[in-house]
């Protein structure tokens, strides 16, 4: 039995007996509650008191998969966490050029993550040998890699490695991690989503982030069933935002799980005015779950379901038709890939 105060009492000192004195952490942030959540505490451990531990917490963010900005002005501005913004959308759509395969597409993001992670390091580490050359301390070295892995995410990746199949990577666990020169560091690896929740709050997130819908790891890039490109991520996050506007708008956030829109790589036949139109064709997907081990397929009110269809085939070039995903999980899974 343990209280939220203690939890994060205990964490921050277990994160600065761990880091030792200089010890200093990356990481990344996409807009979802634990990866904000684990690096807020981050920031509270080591963050703040760089000048006592001389330690600096650099968070990266991709913003190929979110709304960058967005996510910049939290972080930054209202939770004070330090924050790069290190664009790396062109590397990512490079090494995804032409990737259909669902598991490739994870092995190359969560390497490519890897890849980056290693090089903003190294970066880090060269300005402070040049800061330590121009007189300045001797800083430790950027040793160790944030990760905001829960509880269930543990156990879903153990249970999925049996022996004859792997269902999905869950690229913040396990397998990438093999070859990395960083040490992870998972401040939430106990935890189970609505504690996490609770923890933002203590932590002064605020409260439209704190019941965010989670987001996976690999971003946008397992959301679109065909290749992925910067066109097809732009069709996706327009669809996408529409929807969860809507959602929003109708007061349906907070019962849904997690809401989000798929890009299909399949065309249709439509009619704009008097033409044909021959365009890609978007999913909806909203699921009420405990855990997501298991969960139901949302049932939305007809009339919100159509306002979102509407303006979604009228606000969006590229896609003509809506579809909404009626499967639970299992035999589902929430994400298409
Ligand atoms: P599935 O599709 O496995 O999703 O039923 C269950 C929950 O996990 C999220 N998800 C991921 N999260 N890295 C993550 O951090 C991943 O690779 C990943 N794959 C799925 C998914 O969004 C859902 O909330």
């Amino acid at each position: 039995n343990w209280t939220m105060e203690e939890f994060i009492g205990k964490e921050i000192t277990r994160i600065r007996e761990i880091c030792g004195p200089k010890g200093r952490v990356i990481g990344a942030v996409s807009g979802g509650v634990d990866s904000t959540v684990a690096a807020k505490l981050m920031h509270e451990a080591i963050g703040d008191r760089k000048v006592v531990f001389e330690t600096k917490c650099r968070v990266l963010l991709m913003p190929i998969f979110q709304t960058a900005q967005q996510v910049f002005d939290m972080l930054n501005k209202d939770l004070g966490v330090n924050l790069t913004v290190v664009d790396a959308s062109d590397l990512f759509l490079s090494r995804l050029d032409g990737v259909e395969d669902p598991e490739k597409k994870r092995k190359i993001i969560g390497n490519t993550f890897i890849n980056v992670f290693e090089e903003e390091a190294a970066k880090i580490e060269a300005e402070a040998e040049e800061e330590e050359k121009k007189g300045a301390e001797a800083k430790g070295r950027v040793e160790w890699l944030l990760q905001g892995t829960l509880y269930p995410d543990v156990i879903e990746s153990i249970s999925f490695k049996g022996p004859s199949a792997t269902i999905k990577t869950h690229h913040n666990v396990g397998g990438l991690l093999k070859d990395m020169k960083l040490k992870l560091i998972e401040p939430l690896r106990e935890l189970f989503k609505d504690e996490v929740r609770a923890l933002g709050r203590l932590l002064s997130i605020p409260a439209p982030l704190v019941q965010r819908h989670p987001f996976p790891g690999p971003g946008l890039a397992i959301r679109i069933l065909g290749p992925v490109t910067r066109d097809q991520v732009k069709i996706l996050q327009q669809a996408d935002s529409i929807y969860i506007e809507e959602i929003r708008k109708a007061g349906l956030y907070d019962q849904i799980s997690q809401a989000f829109a798929v890009l299909l790589p399949v065309k249709a036949v439509g009619v704009m005015g008097d033409a044909r139109t021959y365009e890609q064709v978007i999913a909806l997907r909203a699921v009420q779950s405990e855990d997501f081990m298991t969960a139901d397929w949302y049932a939305f009110p007809p009339a919100v379901l159509k306002r979102i269809s509407s303006r979604i085939t009228n606000e969006v070039s590229g896609i003509n038709r809506v579809t909404y995903d009626i499967s639970s999980k299992p035999p589902a899974t929430v994400e298409w890939l």
